[in-house]
């Protein structure tokens, strides 16, 4: 079944509340330093959730597979990704949105402070637009740094393959690499706090004494 014959004349809708959930992204403020303009939103994706795909989540939840179920009963129908260098711009970036009074948040979910056991690690919001010709419908916005999106991107073919080799050897090795990540975008913050705050002139004076 194509998108057009599961959605309808309801594809038009999802496409505008996408296109208009970017819209208010690309609305985030730069940070101005001494190295000029810093846009903390590095990347931004968004998709319609494919019809073959939105009815497997449905039939999996026990939903009806229908049109009603898939704007709904579900979140997804309409997904956005914010990438970012820092966790802190994660943490940033979800608090201006959560502050729009264009959108109004119906669930947080942070799994940066709280991993999937598998290692995810990624801040959700679900969502309802309340303004524009799309108001009413539901979205997903996922905000996660690039390296743990790089991580899941990987991680993420995982529930596409029919026989995974090595299956035990594969999901301790993602996992661990997701903790490496973790520890390395923890790192990356402090010396950028560092470099930002001139924390390290204390550190410096206290060395030489
Ligand atoms: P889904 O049925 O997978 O959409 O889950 P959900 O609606 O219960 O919400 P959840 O917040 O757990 O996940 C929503 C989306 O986040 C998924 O569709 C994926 O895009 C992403 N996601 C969640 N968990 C994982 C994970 O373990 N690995 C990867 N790669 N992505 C994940
Ligand atoms: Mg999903």
């Amino acid at each position: 079944m194509t998108d057009e014959e599961f959605y309808g004349p309801a594809l038009c809708t999802l496409k505008a509340a996408e296109q208009f959930l970017l819209e208010v992204i690309a609305e985030y403020p730069a940070v101005y330093g001494e190295q000029g303009a810093d846009f903390p939103v590095k990347s931004c994706q968004s998709r319609i959730k494919s019809a073959e795909s939105m009815r497997k989540k449905l039939k999996a939840r026990g939903f009806m597979t229908n049109l009603h179920s898939a704007l709904n009963d579900v979140y997804d129908a309409v997904g956005i990704r914010i990438i970012c260098g820092f966790v802190d711009d994660v943490y940033k970036i979800a608090a201006w949105i959560e502050k729009r009074k264009e959108l109004e948040i119906l669930q947080r979910k942070d799994y940066i402070a709280w991993p999937k056991p598998n290692g995810y690690r990624s801040y959700h919001l679900c969502l309802r637009l309340c303004a524009g010709g799309a108001a009413g419908t539901l979205a997903e916005i996922q905000i996660r740094t690039m390296a743990i999106d790089f991580w899941a991107t990987l991680e993420h073919q995982l529930k596409y393959k029919q026989k995974i080799p090595c299956e035990e050897l594969i999901r301790k090795e993602l996992k661990r690499c997701a903790d490496e990540i973790a520890a390395t975008d923890i790192s990356m913050q402090t010396i950028r706090d560092m470099l930002e705050n001139g924390f390290c002139e204390g550190l410096e004076k206290d060395t030489e004494s």
